[in-house]
């Protein structure tokens, strides 16, 4: 894994838009795994400025997004189908048919849904570069605690901690979704590269847990220990707890050094 810590989630944000788009311009058909949350905003906002200014093409980009609230439609201005339009797609040139999010609305057969959403992924070779975010109780898309670790795109019930974390971004009179479809554990894994990011005092435990906690489905971020090319991408107040913060940055000027293809 790498641990790459920046002052503050303006640079993490840079960093993560500059990670994804070095990505789509070595691979102009790049089949990229986008997040959801406040955390990418930042990332999304500098990837349009990206695509106006510096012209990165998305015409040939594909995108899998990682979750979506069961029960909600593409038009609820709370939903990721919306998220993904006001910060992403409506400002770039990727064209709809290339666009993925789990339907929030499909009525009933989740589970060969759920499957059809796994073969899409596969049928567009899989997924090169997958963006994540973490929750406070470590999860990443909405794997839960006690998730299993090889677990597929399916429906998960929400904890109550995640219910009461994303309710601010409700308006007060909306029902809150209890559930989502949500990539699993062993779809994430199975992508070619892994981008963590995260920002905040909020996050320090749950970020400490995933990088140098032990794996456990308690924190479903820690899989990506497992995981041969992870990029974990922290603002300082994110990595406050984590012990070895000195041997990563010491890491990362070597890695520089030695092979910086990895740092694209
Ligand atoms: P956040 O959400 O970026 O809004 O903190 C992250 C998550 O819950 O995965």
């Amino acid at each position: 894994m790498l641990v790459i810590i920046r002052r503050d989630s303006r640079q993490v944000s840079e960093e993560a838009a500059r990670i994804v788009a070095a990505a789509v311009r070595a691979k102009p058909t790049l089949v990229l795994g986008l997040a959801t949350g406040s955390t990418p905003v930042g990332m999304y906002h500098e990837l349009v400025r990206l695509h106006t200014e510096d012209g990165l093409d998305f015409a040939k980009v594909t995108t899998f997004n990682l979750d979506e609230y069961l029960g909600l439609a593409a038009e609820h201005e709370q939903s990721y189908h919306y998220y993904m339009n006001e910060h992403l797609f409506r400002h770039i040139n990727i064209p709809p048919k290339n666009v993925h999010i789990p339907d929030g609305q499909v009525p009933g057969g989740y589970e060969s849904y759920c499957e059809s959403y796994e073969r899409q992924i596969q049928a567009a070779g899989g997924i090169d570069l997958q963006v994540l975010g973490i929750g406070k109780n470590g999860h990443i898309g909405f794997n839960e605690p006690a998730s299993s670790l090889a677990s597929k795109t399916r429906v998960k019930t929400l904890t109550m901690e995640t219910i009461a974390d994303n309710r601010r971004l409700f308006k007060p009179e909306d029902t809150m979704p209890t559930c989502a479809i949500t990539m699993g554990i062993g779809t994430i894994l199975q992508a070619r590269r892994l981008l963590l990011l995260a920002s905040g005092k909020g996050k320090d435990r749950a970020v400490a847990k995933a990088v140098e906690g032990p794996i456990t489905a308690s924190a479903t971020a820690s899989a990506l220990q497992i995981h041969p090319d992870a990029t974990v991408v922290l603002d300082r107040a994110a990595a406050s707890r984590l012990r070895n913060r000195t041997y990563y940055q010491r890491v990362l000027k070597m890695t520089a050094k030695l092979t910086p293809n990895r740092l694209w």
